[in-house]
């Protein structure tokens, strides 16, 4: 299993997978409509996005996604049989790592309201913080760690990351 960043030739295979969770599933016609495509998402991976993907034998298996312009999470998918081995858990740390560096200090999420649901114990499991139901989506946040000594410094805060975060996409 190998982690790496993602490339702009990885993104069908990422809208694939974003299409084929076990939970969660955005069928291909959805995500276009709600703009998702391989030229909106390379724009994006070019200028705000970020992310890394997991592949096994070089099959890409699970990615995860971050905007550093408005500290959001944007969005992971693991395929089904790939599930509960600790891959979703290290794709999210990636860009939890990213937006706190980009001087993030509180990041935020949106998932489904059903707190059923395997991602939603998930990011619970993962130190986020239920932040309510709006516009019939959840809302979750994480606050950056502190820091724990003396030689550590605050990452730098960008003009933006005091302020409350904007809604986003449904991911
Ligand atoms: C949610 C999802 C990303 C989790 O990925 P995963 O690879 O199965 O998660 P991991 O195996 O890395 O789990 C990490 C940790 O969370 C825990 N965990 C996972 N789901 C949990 C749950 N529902 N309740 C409690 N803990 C949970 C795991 O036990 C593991 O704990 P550990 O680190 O102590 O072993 C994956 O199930 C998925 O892609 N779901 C479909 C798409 C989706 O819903 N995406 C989010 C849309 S907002």
């Amino acid at each position: 299993m190998k982690f790496r960043q993602i490339l702009e030739t990885d993104i069908p295979a990422l809208l694939a997978i974003r299409s084929a969770t076990r939970q969660n599933a955005i069928p291909p016609e959805r995500l276009a409509a709600m703009g998702i495509t391989t030229s909106s998402v390379r724009d994006m991976l070019q200028t705000t996005h970020h992310g890394w993907l997991c592949e096994d034998g070089g099959r890409v298996v699970g990615f995860a996604i971050g905007n550093g312009r408005t500290g959001e999470m944007w969005v992971i998918a693991i395929l089904p049989d790939y599930e509960g081995r600790g891959i979703g858990g290290r794709l999210l740390r990636l860009v939890e790592d990213w937006l706190w560096h980009r001087g993030w200090r509180r990041i935020w999420l949106t998932t489904d309201t059903d707190t059923r649901l395997r991602a939603y114990g998930f990011y619970r499991q993962q130190g986020w913080i239920d932040d309510g139901v709006r516009k019939n989506l959840r809302h979750l946040i994480k606050f950056a760690p502190r820091p724990t000594g003396p030689g550590d410094k605050e990452p730098p805060a960008g003009d933006s990351a005091a302020q409350a975060p904007p809604r986003g996409p449904a991911d």
